[in-house]
């Protein structure tokens, strides 16, 4: 019937065509009005995103101050020639994998500083309470996945919730590159939101006093509300050089946005007095005397306690432009010993690693060094850093005249051999993924001429765990805590080669992840030997699972437009931050 109707009537307005005409028009806008209106909203959305999402974010009810937090935008990540492209279906694993830890962490334990995925609990890293560790170090990460709903959340925990008036002695080191670094790379990646610059400032300025010692070096230890330093209680007096050497890329970067000398004052004044203590030898012993500034008798290394020193040498002339030459012929020096006193290779298959010399005194107090074939996978951080070195730090040739993968005659003699060992310490460190888990463990030994294990059945070629074998807990050696050493050496290599070698041995760790540190019902764990199946876990997910393993793994996968390395340097805790020029 209705349809008949409408017929009849048509028919009898075609009599006048003006009226006709008109009717259609709105016969059309009123049909069509709900798509136009949308389609407004497009237009609208593209050119004016800023207005458009400020105006959905009023509409939904968000009243904290993330809201006026601009997104990151694409050209903020551009490089000028992008070369390589994402493989999207790995990244897009590893945002996954992030998810599964991060949401376990979200679900059990929002705000606690450290997270037991098999327990689902999380603990604090004093009684007075959290300061942020695991979200503060997951910010940027999920900045740079894309995870805005999860970022959205976390910053509003950190607007809401956090504080630093907590009462309780905290490492200055760790707080610096997990927590000043993760605020400042966040600060940077959403261009700018003022709230993270203001809880840097606020907990910079609580750490500043641990600088005022006779010396300048810092002390470990800081309470955050007393805004006072202490010494540790295992070393009174002492200070390791990663933790006087590993400050100087945060504090410059809140100098250069914050237009505040004082931050870089107490920075720069440490790398005069690490510069005067030097060695005989040019190397760095793991321990400063924090009263007189010199160095005591203790190993040489480029493990734990001395690693991120030697990393921050070549990264302080990198941040500001390389501008200051200083810090590239500290950085020059330094890798020349360690070239001389701790590389060494294995007979068998001659593997390259870096071992470490032990100062050992006799009855008569003369002191001599004794070479330990050891090495931590925390030292699997050098042969990255070695090529980031051998490209950008030639005194002659500047670093954008060279070209990826850079050609002999464009590295200097040192460049050179720096680069060749690179990527022969990175084929060890790999090596050290052949175990029944793929993973490595915490500590390998290198097998050398005097060690007698030729008379062991089944002796190791090349290198070994100690103590894997022992039945009840294995040693501390053996054990895989979801370090990221390895895939951060990857990925820099990867960048810099575009060699698809480099994703594939990338993707085969992440697998070896997924299958024996992953929990079910969310989280990762450390596990307690590599070198056994079943696994047995520790409950623990360390905070550098999610700010530095997953996120080198996402980059190694990414195009080169992300986080472009001619316009970021990564902290030690993979915080990228911002190359600058500086403006005093
Ligand atoms: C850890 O600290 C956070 C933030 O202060 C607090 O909400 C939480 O209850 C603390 N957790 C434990 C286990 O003490
Ligand atoms: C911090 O360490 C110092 C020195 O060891 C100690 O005296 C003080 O009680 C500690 N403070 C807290 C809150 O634990
Ligand atoms: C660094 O220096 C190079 C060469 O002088 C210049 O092209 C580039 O724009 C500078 N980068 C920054 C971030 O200032």
């Amino acid at each position: 019937m209705a349809k008949q109707k409408g017929k009849i009537k048509r028919n009898d307005d075609y009599a006048s065509k003006e009226r006709n005409l008109v009717s259609l028009a709105s016969d059309f806008l009123y049909r069509h009005i709900w798509s136009l209106l949308i389609l407004c909203l497009a237009v609208c959305a593209y050119f004016q995103p800023h207005i458009f999402s400020g105006f959905i974010r009023d509409w939904i009810g968000f009243s904290d101050h993330w809201d006026t937090a601009p997104l990151p935008e694409s050209p903020q990540f551009l490089a000028p020639h992008a070369r390589l492209e994402a493989d999207t279906t790995k990244q897009q694993a590893v945002v996954q994998a992030f998810k599964h830890a991060w949401l376990a962490y979200e679900r059990d334990a929002m705000g606690a500083d450290e997270y037991h995925p098999i327990s689902h609990e999380g603990t604090n890293l004093t009684e007075a309470g959290g300061i942020g560790y695991t979200v503060v170090d997951s910010l940027d990460t999920m900045l740079i996945m894309g995870l805005y709903d999860e970022y959205h959340r976390a910053r509003r925990w950190v607007n809401q919730k956090l504080t630093f008036d907590v009462n309780g002695n905290f490492s200055t080191f760790e707080t610096t590159i997990r927590i000043l670094g993760g605020l400042l790379s966040a600060y940077e990646l959403t261009a700018q939101d003022p709230l993270l610059l203001e809880k840097a400032i606020d907990l910079a300025d609580r750490i500043l006093p641990v600088f005022e010692t006779t010396s300048g070096l810092p002390l470990p230890i800081v309470n955050l509300a007393e805004r006072k330093g202490y010494h540790t209680t295992d070393f009174p007096g002492l200070v390791s050089v990663a933790e006087v050497g590993t400050l100087q890329l945060e504090f410059k970067y809140l100098s250069e946005i914050t237009r505040n000398p004082a931050y870089e004052k107490k920075v720069k004044q440490i790398m005069e007095v690490v510069d005067k203590a030097k060695l005989p030898h040019g190397m760095a012993s793991i321990f400063m005397n924090i009263e007189d500034g010199e160095y005591i008798p203790s190993s040489v290394s480029l493990g734990s306690r001395a690693d991120s020193y030697y990393e921050y040498l070549l990264k302080q002339y990198i941040q500001t432009n390389f501008s200051e030459p200083i810090y590239r012929d500290m950085y020059l020096d330094a890798m020349s010993s360690v070239q001389t006193h701790l590389f060494r290779k294995t007979q068998s298959g001659g593997l390259t690693y870096t071992s470490e010399l032990q100062p050992e005194a006799d009855e008569t107090g003369v002191l001599s060094w004794r070479l330990v074939p050891k090495q931590d996978h925390l030292a699997c951080f050098l042969p990255g850093s070695l090529m980031l070195g051998a490209v950008s730090a030639n005194p002659t040739v500047p670093r954008n005249k060279i070209s990826y993968p850079p050609k002999e005659e464009q590295l200097s003699a040192d460049g050179l051999r720096d680069w060749k060992i690179g990527h022969e310490l990175l084929k060890t460190c790999l090596a050290t993924h052949e175990t029944v888990t793929g993973l490595s463990p915490e500590i390998a030994h290198f097998r050398i001429a005097s060690d007698g294990m030729d008379e062991m059945p089944n002796a190791p070629p090349d290198w070994y765990i100690r103590g894997a074998a022992e039945d009840a807990l294995p040693s501390y050696n053996a054990r895989y805590m979801l370090r990221p050493e390895t895939i951060e050496s990857l990925f820099i290599a990867y960048r810099l080669t575009g060699d698809n070698r480099f994703r594939d041995h990338g993707w085969n760790i992440f697998q070896a992840i997924e299958k024996h540190c992953r929990v079910d019902s969310g989280g990762y764990t450390t596990i307690i030997s590599v070198a056994e199946i079943p696994t047995r876990r520790e409950d623990k997910m360390e905070t550098f699972f999610l700010s530095e393993t997953l996120k080198y793994l996402y980059l190694l996968f990414s195009d080169d437009r992300t986080i472009p390395l001619d316009r970021y340097v990564f902290n030690t805790e993979a915080h990228p931050l911002p190359i600058f020029k500086p403006s005093r």
